[in-house]
Order: structure tokens, then C-alpha cells, then sequence
């Protein structure tokens, strides 16, 4: 299987913007000028409180709509915390899991990574995983290690089977919200690397069958570039998916 055969896939994150109503119209919009659009998967990630909503909003459309986390318990005493069922009868299709937000800000680490991305697959969420080197490890030339150790660390225990519900976004977490974009070459090297570790792990069909992201400062200027490389299957994106004349110049970008 190559590049052609695999799924594109343009994700939005949206982070913590967009209010219920903003999120109506948001998404509305989005599959309006996305409509027709069938090249690749567009899927908008949301705040929990906008997911019903969101999800209303998209009926009768091809935009799926995600989470940005979910907890590794069924249920119980974890105040704050959303579970894999909650987020599935509110209509929820994916889930984003690891992202550097989480890493940095709410000390989310591979290990409780690895237990929410096992849940969620056991519950029949698709996951979009984050992973990425920050700065002081690109400098210091640890970048492969760093992203292979996080790809086995934050995939342990999950099957080959599994797999096919698993998107892997690399989100270089120097490149977030910075404007500083990874050159399409350095997206290419690090994708490609996450590519070999999953043929190491689960071999060759399922390394090639996997939809690998980039992530970080893609945007209507650069996403053609980017997602013109080999193992560049798609994009996660921020800032970018807010606006949705912005967010469809990247998914036009992907139906090459
Ligand atoms: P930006 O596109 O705003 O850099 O954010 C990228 C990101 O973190 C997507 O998850």
C-alpha cells in the first residue's frame, strides 16, 4: 500500500475557542464550503460543551466531529473528566489524545496517554494521537529517539487490529502556535520515521496502512507543500481551523 491508497485526513483542533452558538455556525459553514470536498476525511475536533451541538450541526454531512481528551475509567470519582461513553452518545467519532497541550499544561505523560488511548479504542472512538519532540531535544539531535520511544511508549498494548482506529499526528511542539513551521522535509523525515517504528512494532501492511499527520502552524499558505510528502497523510490544525475559508484552502489542498 502507498500514499495514494491511504486516507487523507484534515483535522481541525480547535482548543479551547468557540462557544456553543460560535461552534454551530463554525461548523455549518465548514460543511458548506467543504461539501463535495470527498478527496480526504475533514473531521473538527471541539470542546466538550460544543460536541452535541457541533455534532447537530454537521448531520447530513461528510464533517465528523472529535473530542480533545477523554479519561481511561469507565466512570467514577474523577472530577472534571469525560468519559469514552459519554463522548460517544453525544455522537463523537474521535478523539484527540496526548496532544503537547496536555503534555505541558496538565501533566499528561505516555503512560496515562497509553490508558486513555486504550480505552477509547476498546470503547470504539477513533483516536487521533499526538506526539512530537520539543525544541531542547530537536537541538540536541534526539528528535528520532524521542519520537520513536513515544510512539512504542504511547501505542503498548494496543493490536494490530487496533490500529485501523488509530491516526498518529506528529506535532513538533516547537512549531505550535509559533508560526514556525517544519520545513516539508523535516515533516517528511520525522513521518517517516514514525512510519518505520510502526512496521517495527505491528510490520509492514499496517505501517503502511496508517494515516500519519503533521501538526503545527499548517495553514492555507503552506498545507500543499506539506502534504505533497510521502508520509505526510494529512494535517492536525489549529489556529487555521477557526476560520473556515482558511481551514478549506487546506482541505483543498488535500484532495490531490
Ligand atoms: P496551530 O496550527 O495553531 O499551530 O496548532 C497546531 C496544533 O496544536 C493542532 O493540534
Amino acid at each position: 500500500m502507498k500514499k495514494e491508497v491511504r486516507r487523507a485526513v484534515i483535522a481541525g483542533n480547535w482548543k479551547m475557542n468557540m462557544t456553543p452558538s460560535e461552534a454551530k455556525c463554525a461548523v455549518e459553514r465548514t460543511a458548506e464550503l467543504t461539501k463535495g470536498l470527498d478527496g480526504c476525511d475533514v473531521i473538527l475536533c471541539v470542546p466538550f460543551v460544543d460536541i452535541q451541538t457541533a455534532v447537530a450541526a454537521s448531520e447530513g454531512t461528510s464533517v465528523m466531529i472529535g473530542a480533545q481528551n477523554v479519561h481511561f475509567a469507565e466512570k467514577g470519582a474523577f472530577t472534571g473528566e469525560v468519559s469514552a461513553k459519554m463522548l460517544l452518545e453525544c455522537g463523537a467519532k474521535y478523539v484527540i489524545i496526548g496532544h503537547s497541550e496536555r503534555r505541558q499544561y496538565f501533566g499528561e505523560t505516555d503512560e496515562t496517554v497509553n490508558k486513555r488511548t486504550k480505552a477509547a479504542l476498546a470503547s470504539g472512538l477513533k483516536v487521533i494521537l499526538c506526539l512530537g519532540e520539543v525544541l531542547e531535544q530537536r537541538q540536541a539531535g534526539i528528535t528520532s529517539e524521542i519520537v520513536s520511544m513515544q510512539t512504542k511508549l504511547d501505542l503498548a498494548g494496543v493490536t494490530a487490529d487496533e490500529m485501523a482506529n488509530v491516526i498518529i499526528a506528529y506535532e513538533p511542539v516547537w512549531a505550535i502556535g509559533t508560526g514556525l513551521t517544519a520545513t516539508p522535509d523535516q515533516a517528511e523525515e520525522v513521518c517517516a520515521l514514525i512510519r518505520e517504528t510502526l512496521a517495527d512494532l505491528y510490520g509492514e501492511d499496517v505501517a503502511e496502512a496508517t494515516t500519519i499527520q503533521y501538526g503545527g502552524s499548517m495553514n492555507d499558505g503552506n498545507a500543499a507543500e506539506l502534504l505533497s510528502k510521502t508520509n505526510v497523510d494529512g494535517g492536525l490544525i489549529g489556529g487555521a481551523s477557526l476560520v473556515p475559508e482558511k481551514f478549506l484552502k487546506i482541505v483543498e489542498a488535500a484532495q490531490a
